[in-house]
């Protein structure tokens, strides 16, 4: 090694030693006679004094030396001075009095400070990313990730656990994305699929006996990004055997508590995750992901305002649909132009309109342009059946339940934020439950499954897929953190006929279903267990355990929302020898290549 010690683990009782130290410059203040050089590693940071009475020929070299130099310093470790000690650094209460300096690497100044947690642009952050990943944040985050992922091993290992790895190489896995794609050399014209998840492989290791499986994952989805998504993921994959609904949602709340008290930096809100219907938090919260920190909750008010005579409500209550609102505490005395401004941040998110009223602080007169329509009864009604008081703002949205929902979903984060009511410094779980086992909306005529086509119906659902499968509700499962999904799932089917009919209900001929998955249909008839599992998603679960508003964070080397790595310049073209040995033509010209 080139060093005897880390530049972290320097205590006084090492104090008259000699070590050797070797990293990165981190500062280096010149006194004139004496250089201070911040010395640092991935533990620490150590004060070297180079002094020139001590070492002429290292006072020289530590004169030359610039920030992010890479160098090596032999010394012997003393006391600081009294009243020079350090108590915000671990290693504050020694420096290494300097005989040797080298320099192993000298470097050009970087882009952007490394020793400061200061704003920078962040395609300059990606485009030097090394760089990036030696500033203090990061590497926070990936100790952070590292130890999450230790944890789960151990534990899951604990629990009987085996972890089995699946290919990267494979065929197409519908879960509702784009695959990426590989083209195949020895095969002309044909291609294998990156996996979206493991999730046909897990379930034939089920049916190959394995029983408790899990898999650090790496999945691959050809999606629009946002800030919680990527295009390369990691997800913790498993699947049991023999289980029902609980005992996987009981193993993953033990799962969930651990880490998150080993590697958390934000704690949890409380231990027992509540266990909430889809049907539910839709209803209150708008969404299947509602952030529980808060309440702001949506409160319908159609049978009040259904009879009014602003004709907007009683119009769309007369045809079926919901009229919902929100309460803002103290929001009451906003002005025309902050109340337009939500109007438009409501429109963006699909509403026609946002009504309105605001309830005095004093008098608590009820205003607002359509608070003439009501009556003094319903006016009382609505604040009544809105819990609101003096000083309180009601939002109100009337549409298609699911735009009313989007929109007041919306208005609640909104106002949340406003109001200061995402509390950063907590970690609100719970479980979303009985699922409808397809989406509302039909795609080209047929079912959409609300998770993958592989979660099983309620077994007393079952009947309902003759007569009315958009009632049957499903054996699926949600973790959502602080708005979040955090983590999917579901008890599978694990008989071949009821499979058979799911994909038939969406859509797949019996031939399309053979070619596609004819290997699962088969594996079924030869003894396939009761099974069900889980795939938490660990960027977003490290990313908000880091206190991080985004995945890109937690990840080493992340894609920019284009998909793209700044860094190594990827997508990138290719040669044309190896588009030929792929048997590729291209349908694009060279313009557009390039562009
Ligand atoms: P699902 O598609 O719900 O389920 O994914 C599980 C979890 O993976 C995370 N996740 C993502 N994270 C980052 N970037 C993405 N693009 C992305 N997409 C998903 C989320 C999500 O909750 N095979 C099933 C699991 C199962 O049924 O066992 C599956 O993949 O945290
Ligand atoms: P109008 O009668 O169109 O001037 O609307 C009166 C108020 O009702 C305005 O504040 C509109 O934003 C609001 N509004 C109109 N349509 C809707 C709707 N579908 N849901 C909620 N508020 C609406």
């Amino acid at each position: 090694m080139l060093k005897t010690h880390s530049c972290g683990e320097l205590r006084l009782e090492h104090v008259g030693e000699t070590v050797t130290l070797a990293g990165w410059v981190n500062r280096r203040r010149d006194m004139g006679g004496v250089v201070f050089i911040d010395l640092r590693d991935r533990d620490g940071k150590t004060q070297v004094v180079v002094n020139s009475g001590r070492t002429a020929e290292g006072f020289a070299v530590a004169e030359q030396i610039r920030s992010e130099y890479v160098v090596q310093v032999t010394g012997e470790v003393g006391r600081r001075p009294s009243g020079q000690e350090n108590e915000n650094l671990a290693t504050g209460a020694i420096e290494l009095l300097a005989d040797s300096v080298v320099v192993l690497n000298p470097a050009k100044t970087p882009p952007f400070l490394i020793d400061r947690d200061e704003v920078v642009d962040e395609s300059l952050r990606l485009k030097y990313r090394y760089l990036d990943l030696r500033r203090e944040r990061m590497q926070r985050n990936l100790v952070i990730r590292h130890k999450a992922i230790k944890f789960i091993r151990d534990f899951l290992d604990r629990r009987g656990f085996l972890e089995v790895e699946t290919p990267i190489l494979f065929k197409s896995t519908p879960e509702g994305a784009r695959d990426y794609l590989v083209p195949s050399r020895v095969h002309p014209g044909q291609f294998y699929a990156l996996p979206q998840s493991p999730q046909q492989l897990k379930q034939l290791l089920m049916v190959a006996g394995y029983e408790r499986y899990f898999q650090i994952a790496r999945c691959f989805r050809d999606e629009d990004l946002r800030a919680d998504r990527q295009p390369e993921f990691t997800q913790l994959d498993m699947e049991m055997s023999f289980v029902e609904r609980d005992d996987i949602l009981n193993l993953i709340e033990d799962l969930m508590v651990g880490m998150v008290k080993h590697a958390s930096l934000v704690p949890l809100a409380y231990e027992q995750f509540p266990r909430l219907s889809y049907a539910d938090v839709v209803n209150r919260y708008g969404t299947d992901r509602p952030d529980l920190r808060f309440g702001l909750e949506l409160v319908d008010i159609s049978e009040i305002v259904g009879s009014s005579s602003f004709r907007v409500f009683a119009q769309n209550v007369a045809a079926g649909n919901p009229v919902k609102a929100i309460c803002v505490p103290g929001c009451g005395s906003y002005s025309r132009k902050q109340l337009s401004d939500l109007e438009n941040i409501a429109r963006e998110a699909g509403a026609k309109g946002l009504a309105w009223l605001a309830i005095h602080p004093e008098t608590e007169e009820v205003r607002g342009p359509i608070a003439k329509f009501f009556t003094v009864e319903q006016l009382i009604a609505i604040t009544e059946k809105m819990e609101a008081g003096p000083g309180d703002l009601i939002l109100i949205s009337s549409d298609k339940k699911a735009v009313v929902h989007e929109v007041l979903h919306t208005m609640r984060t909104e106002m949340a934020n406003r109001l200061g009511l995402t509390d950063t410094n907590t970690l609100a779980f719970a479980w979303v439950v009985d699922f409808p086992l397809f989406e509302e909306e039909m795609e080209e005529g047929h079912y959409a499954p609300s998770h993958h086509m592989f979660t099983a119906p309620k077994r007393e659902h079952i009947p309902l897929l003759d007569s009315d499968p958009g009632q049957v509700l499903s054996e699926q499962y949600d973790l959502v953190c602080n708005g979040f999904e955090v983590a999917g799932g579901s008890i599978r089917i694990h008989e071949r006929p009821l499979q058979r009919k799911i994909m038939e209900l969406i859509g797949f001929s019996i031939e399309e279903a053979k070619e596609q998955f004819g290997h699962m249909l088969e594996a079924f008839e030869y003894g396939a267990p009761p099974h069900g599992g889980i795939a938490p998603g660990i960027d977003r679960l490290v990313a908000l355990m880091a206190g991080e508003p985004n995945i890109r964070e937690v990840m080493a080397f992340p894609k920019t929302a284009q998909a793209t790595d700044l860094m190594a310049s990827a997508p990138s073209p290719v040669v044309q020898r190896q588009l030929d040995e792929l048997h590729i033509t291209l349908a694009i010209k060279e313009k557009e290549k390039k562009a």
